[in-house]
């Protein structure tokens, strides 16, 4: 068997046999295969496409290409949740609590962001002291005693997709449905959770820009988790505007705990929140009733109990809230500079690609893989589609710590906004569920 065959079947739209995968994914984690052969490989997939069965061998060759993690020291049934990345998306942080808080363990492994998207960790790194990096005894040990850990991915998870992923960025292959769905389910696989929540995103800020590619990619994720015997559910979300006001780790963080700390927030990040712990108290069986886990999750959030399990978490792993400040204690931006409206109107568009990338020039996420991030910075939204706007309101503010980065920054929020004569069409927030 050699690689170059394999490249040429697949530029021939021809099916890959388990073997030539299970091949080139042994090439890829031991370095035998040179990036340039496996980058004409993922264009070939990203123009021919693979097949059901070449998705899922793809995922279960990756998913045992390192460590897989066993999680029978945790007592109960794990669950875990995923989103396929968006902007100002830190469900994250109230959904693990709000399960963990309603007696279910949540064992979560979380990335770094990159490009115009956030990560989970960056954010929960932004809290003075927090140690996302924990060895598999302490993680269990968390879970055990607390019910909620979020650590970052161990270097020897999945290393097949940690280099095909460094080089899909570099190579305009990232978009591609099956290279996707393998990649994300490969380490949901190999994090060894039972029952899994995907939250599958849509709009400019997601990599999925339509809805039908994205039922594609949430149906091609649901069947693979199946048939490795995982549960899985899939809620399809939009992101063409960004997830609550906040864009960037601190800022977010904040929103989180003010959420959790009062019961209430945005309304998008609110009820995005409880459809996503839901799902994920369902899967661990505690309600067969969608209507019942939801009005228990928003009891469990008006109550304050996901509060004290997030500060209980980050405690645990070593992060310093200070509780009696009105920020908790994170970091701030040293300049605040508004972006105003500079007519009346509704606003039609908020873009979500476009307020992502303003916060990755200023230097809350990465444009590359290794890039230092600045945890203060980031973009507060003040106004979002459908609301009224009067020329000279503030549409959203640049939190910044660099002062050069402002004319760039301000011009790319500025052009986020689009304002329109009348009211647009409501878009739901939550489109479809597949289980
Ligand atoms: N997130 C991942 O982990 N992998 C992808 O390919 C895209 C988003």
């Amino acid at each position: 068997m050699n690689t170059q065959d394999i490249i040429q079947k697949k530029r021939d739209g021809k099916a890959m046999s388990a073997e030539e995968i299970g091949f080139l994914v042994r090439g890829i984690s031991d370095g035998r295969i040179p990036d340039y052969q496996i980058a004409a490989w993922a264009m070939a997939v990203y123009f021919r496409g693979m097949t059901e069965q070449e998705t899922s061998d793809l995922t279960l060759a990756m998913a045992y290409s390192g460590e897989v993690m066993d999680l029978s020291a945790i007592a109960g049934k794990k669950v875990d949740k995923h989103s396929t990345g968006g902007v100002g998306d830190k469900t994250t942080l109230v959904v693990i609590p709000l399960a963990a808080a309603m007696g279910v363990p949540v064992a979560k492994m979380s990335g770094r962001g990159l490009g115009h998207t956030g990560g989970t960790i960056d954010k929960l790194e932004s809290i003075p002291g927090f140690q996302a990096e924990r060895s598999h005894a302490q993680f269990v040990a968390q879970v055990n005693s607390i019910k909620a850990a979020v650590v970052s991915q161990t270097g020897n998870l999945v290393p097949a997709d940690k280099r095909l992923y460094a080089i899909r960025d570099v190579t305009a292959t990232v978009d591609s449905i099956p290279l996707i769905a393998s990649s994300i389910m490969s380490k949901k696989i190999a994090a060894g959770a039972e029952g899994i929540v995907l939250d599958v995103k849509v709009g400019s800020g997601a990599f999925m820009k339509h809805i039908d590619e994205a039922r594609q990619l949430a149906r091609e994720m649901v069947q693979i988790g199946k048939g490795v015997g995982r549960e899985v559910v899939a809620v399809i979300s939009d992101m063409s505007q960004p997830l609550g006001y906040a864009v960037g780790n601190a800022l977010e963080v904040d929103e989180a705990l003010r959420l959790l700390h009062s019961g209430h927030g945005p309304a998008d990040l609110e009820e995005l929140s409880v459809e996503l712990t839901a799902r994920l108290v369902m899967l661990a069986g505690r309600y067969s009733n969608v209507e019942t886990a939801r009005q228990q999750t928003r009891k469990c959030l008006a109550g304050g109990a996901g509060y004290d399990k997030l500060t209980e978490m980050v405690a645990a792993q070593g992060g310093r809230l200070d509780e009696k400040d009105p920020h908790y204690g994170l970091p701030q931006a040293a300049f605040q500079v508004p972006v105003r409206a500079d007519r009346d109107g509704y606003v039609g568009v908020v873009d979500a690609f476009q307020v992502g990338r303003t916060a990755m020039l200023l230097g809350a996420g990465r444009e590359r893989i290794g890039d230092t991030i600045d945890p203060a910075v980031g973009v507060m939204v003040h106004k979002k589609k459908g609301d009224w706007v009067q020329e000279g309101d503030v549409m959203a503010v640049i939190y910044a710590n660099r002062q050069q980065l402002l004319p760039t920054a301000l011009k790319c929020l500025a052009d986020s906004y689009r304002l329109v004569n009348m009211p647009p069409a409501a878009q739901s927030l939550i489109i479809d569920t597949v289980l």
